[in-house]
């Protein structure tokens, strides 16, 4: 292969393959991962100033996508203060192509909505209240979407695997193919998974509606069994080995 461009990504491609069957590699990700939610990690981090509520691995992954797939419409259900919708907004802003973000969240503090407001990505930023699941927030939703051909979803509210699985079924169908539906949190049940074996504790910040055998995962583990249009893009997980969104990446293989 003479094509250095070409080249570069083949050694890429197979350094990730080689990732993804190195267990040692996974067991201390997996230990650092566990070790790294009881400092509460994820909270440590902004996008141009806004808390994001993400591992780093994980924006990245996101900003590859983005590039990839160049969405018109992305919708992240979770808002919380807001760095994530802002850093969508201004990968569009980058990308060029007049996108959009839709960001839904059961509450979205006051102190949050203003710093949103007045943020200067926020003309690319539409915000709802409300449940994700809840029958009117879903044609809210739909027909804000309808204008927009390639849509990009993000699930990032509330993690039980009954809410996910809902959220999964109710908007996937606005995922077409070669777009993603993110499911984000996941992690837990690898960490409450290792924290029983352990016969450790949880930390008050972990102890959540969701709990081992109902979470994210297990809501993401049902949405497959039902539904054949999506696929977990598992070169995400080999290269990021640190996520908070393990198997979560649901790449959309058909219309
Ligand atoms: C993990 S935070 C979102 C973090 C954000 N996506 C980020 O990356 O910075 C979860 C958010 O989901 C919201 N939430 C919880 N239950 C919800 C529901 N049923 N519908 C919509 N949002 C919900 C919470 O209010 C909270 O702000």
């Amino acid at each position: 292969m003479n094509n250095p461009i070409e080249q570069f990504k083949e050694e890429v491609k197979q350094n990730i393959e080689k990732l993804g069957e190195d267990t040692q590699l996974r067991e201390l990700s997996e230990q650092w991962f566990c070790k790294s939610m009881d400092d509460k990690y994820s909270y440590n981090f902004r996008w141009m100033g806004r808390p994001i509520i993400q591992y780093p691995q994980d924006i990245m992954a996101m900003q590859e996508i983005i590039w990839d797939v160049k969405p018109d419409l992305i919708i992240e259900t979770g808002i919380a203060h807001g760095g994530s919708l802002i850093f969508y907004a201004s990968l569009l802003t980058l990308l060029g192509n007049h996108g959009h973000v839709l960001g839904i969240d059961i509450d979205i503090r006051e102190h949050n909505r203003t710093e949103i407001e007045h943020h200067p990505m926020f003309d690319k930023i539409t915000m709802y209240e409300g449940s994700s699941i809840d029958k009117d927030m879903i044609q809210k939703v739909f027909e804000f979407a309808k204008d927009y051909q390639k849509i990009l979803v993000v699930l990032d509210s509330c993690h039980t695997g009954s809410h996910v699985l809902e959220e999964c079924r109710l908007y996937s169908p606005l995922v077409k193919q070669g777009s993603y539906l993110v499911v984000m949190d996941t992690c837990s049940e690898m960490i409450y998974r290792r924290m029983k074996e352990a016969n450790e504790e949880l930390p008050d910040h972990l102890v959540r509606p969701w709990k081992l055998g109902d979470n994210a995962m297990t809501g993401l583990q049902e949405f497959l069994k039902e539904n054949d249009r999506f696929q977990i893009d598992t070169g995400i997980d080999h290269k990021l080995q640190i996520s908070c969104a393990p198997n979560g990446y649901l790449q959309c293989i058909k219309d």
